[in-house]
């Protein structure tokens, strides 16, 4: 038996505003942070429209991969001050409470759980907030010229939101802490330095680097690479004992799910003698 990962194609494509999004015939999910003029900075509508479009695109089958880019020359120059920090300022202390759980809600909880994979495109400015839809999409490519901060300390806050824990769970300790602390932005070469993205390329690769990457993914069963994200992000949080048990729940839901992968997998190098797994997958 195989179950679609997401049966429910949709015809129309959502967002339009603040998020902008196509979709490819290889099946990428191209999803734009949409406020050019103000460098893609993260306002509480961008924020609930890219819940809304990531939800959508869950759902959507002609989507096999997502990637995360940025309309014009930023990826996302970070939280709104002005939408975000001063015009939520005044307000009763559950508007802000709301505010900010809208933002968390997408640039970390759905990206970390969201089933399909996910690749931050990062074609420019990234600041602040948007290091935590960076760390929690599943890979990162940048254009070497990219420009990124910590840029908080520089405009007299400390990195809120969850933009300090993102960072630890990708970056040593020593890199973090200079980059936090001094507020000094570096570029994507640095940043690739750093593993905070897998590669840095050429602004006239990126794109198509990041088709390659996204082409191989969507290549692979769907369920097979859901329960392989899923296991990690999760299974490191857990007890050696929880872990096991967990990962065996993925490794069994995917053959559930998709049984014809692995049968077609073992087949393949068992019987036919047609390919090497270690090599690469089955055409
Ligand atoms: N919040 C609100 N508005 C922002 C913004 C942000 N994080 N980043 C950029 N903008 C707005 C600017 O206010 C300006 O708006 P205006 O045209 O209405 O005056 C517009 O975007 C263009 O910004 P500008 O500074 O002129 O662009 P630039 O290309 O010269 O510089 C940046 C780009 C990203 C280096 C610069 O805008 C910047 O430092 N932004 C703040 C980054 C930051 O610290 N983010 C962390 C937030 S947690």
């Amino acid at each position: 038996m195989t179950t679609e990962l997401t049966p429910n194609a949709e015809n129309d494509l959502p967002g339009g505003n603040t998020v902008r999004v196509e979709i490819d015939d290889n099946g990428i999910g191209w999803v734009y942070f949409n406020r050019p003029d103000k460098r893609n900075a993260m306002n509480p509508a961008l924020n609930m429209e890219m819940f809304e479009v990531l939800d959508a695109l869950e759902g959507d089958s002609r989507v096999k991969v997502v990637v995360l880019t940025g309309s014009g020359d930023a990826w996302s120059a970070g939280m709104d001050l002005k939408e975000y920090f001063r015009e939520t300022d005044g307000k009763p202390r559950w508007v802000q409470n709301r505010v900010r759980r809208q933002g968390t809600d997408w640039q970390h909880h759905k990206l970390i759980n969201y089933p399909k994979p996910t690749i931050a495109m990062v074609n420019g400015w990234c600041f602040g907030g948007a290091f935590v839809p960076l760390v929690s999409c599943d890979l990162a490519i940048a254009d070497v010229d990219a420009q990124f901060g910590l840029s908080e300390v520089n405009w007299g806050v400390t990195p809120g939101n969850l933009v300090t824990r993102a960072l630890a769970e990708v970056i040593p300790t020593r890199d973090a802490m200079y980059y936090i602390m001094t507020g000094e932005p570096f570029d994507g070469r640095r940043a690739e330095q750093m593993r905070l993205v897998n590669e840095a390329v050429p602004a006239d690769k990126l794109r198509e680097r990041t088709i390659e990457l996204a082409n191989r993914l969507s290549s692979l069963s769907q369920w097979v690479v859901r329960g392989t994200k899923l296991g990690f992000r999760h299974s490191r949080l857990m007890s050696w004992e929880a872990a096991e048990d967990f990962l065996y729940a993925k490794h069994d839901q995917a053959i559930l799910f998709d049984e014809q992968a692995r049968a077609r997998g073992m087949q393949g190098f068992l019987d036919d003698k047609s390919y090497r797994p270690g090599l690469g997958a089955q055409d």
